[in-house]
């Protein structure tokens, strides 16, 4: 359950399993216990975030909490659960920090591999999308041949697109998109959502100038509705974590989105995050 996950997470003791080199902030993969439940989680302390001058305001740490609570009030579950921290690990303690609960990701990369299965964001010859994917972006590979970027066309990756959309995600890569040992998809790296101005960069762009589904379309409506409820608990949560501005932009991503103003069109420039993956 994710109260109880989120209790663990926030209040359980916690040891460092390692860094995560590739990690952009100062990332550790850690294991949280109280005794009885153990889980696997990132610690990102927000003493090792890099400033970042376009994200002035509050932390990577709080935005990723942010991102979490929209996430949960729309009822989606796309972002594993998402806490924030007084302490970290005891043996190397950076202080305050976010949690996340660590997504377990099937065994890929096997050179025996098969099955052949794409990732949900991958890439395929010119020519060559499957039953099944979008093609997003045309390129060439470092050896000169075409190749397309392609992402899955399923319910779940579409209403992972909508909430990028709310959230105005800007860096959402192919690889903070993990699919758990069950199938079961989610999204991670929430650090620099939420901004008031539009920043949306995606590789999700196989539904854009499409409708919002009517389900997506009700869940938004309802989040308007709280956001508009100065004492909704999830507002007064966000207070804590990002400008009012901020909130008031959310408020109204929302509100475009649930009218059915459909899924926004690429800009012109910086529309795809650099590296894709
Ligand atoms: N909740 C998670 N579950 C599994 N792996 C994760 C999780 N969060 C981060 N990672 C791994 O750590 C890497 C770095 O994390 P990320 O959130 O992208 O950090 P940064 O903010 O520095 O870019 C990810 O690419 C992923 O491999
Ligand atoms: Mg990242």
């Amino acid at each position: 359950m994710s109260g109880d996950c989120l209790d663990l997470l926030v209040n359980g003791r916690l040891t460092v399993l390692g860094r995560i080199a590739s990690a952009s902030n100062l990332t550790v993969a850690c294991e949280v216990t109280d005794g009885e439940r153990t889980e696997q989680c990132v610690y990102k302390p927000i003493r090792g975030e890099e400033p970042l001058w376009d994200f002035p305001d509050g932390t990577l740490a709080g935005r990723e909490v942010a991102s979490y609570l929209v996430s949960e009030e729309l009822g989606w579950g796309l972002i594993p659960e998402t806490g924030l921290r007084a302490t970290g690990p005891d043996d190397i303690d950076l202080g305050p920090g976010m949690v996340q609960r660590w997504i377990h990701q099937r065994e890929d990369g096997r050179s025996d591999r098969e099955d052949q299965e794409l990732d949900p964001v991958d890439v395929v010859p010119e020519g060559a999308v499957p039953a099944g994917y979008r093609g997003v972006l045309h390129a060439y590979d470092p050896r000169g041949d075409a190749v397309v970027l392609v992402h899955a066309d399923t319910d779940r990756l579409r209403r992972l697109a909508v909430l990028d959309v709310v959230l105005n995600n800007a860096d959402r890569k192919g690889g903070h998109i993990l699919v758990d040992t069950d199938g079961r998809l989610f999204g991670i790296d929430h650090g620099i959502c939420l901004h008031a101005d539009d920043k949306l960069r995606t590789i999700l762009w196989g539904w854009a100038g499409g409708e919002v589904p009517a389900a997506e379309a009700a869940d938004l409506a309802r989040l308007v509705t709280v956001l508009d409820d100065e004492n909704a608990a999830l507002r007064v949560r966000l207070s804590s974590l990002i400008t009012t501005s901020e909130i008031d932009a959310l408020r109204r991503r929302a509100a475009r989105l649930a009218d059915d103003g459909g899924m926004p069109l690429p800009p012109e420039a910086r529309a795809i995050p650099w590296p894709p993956f």
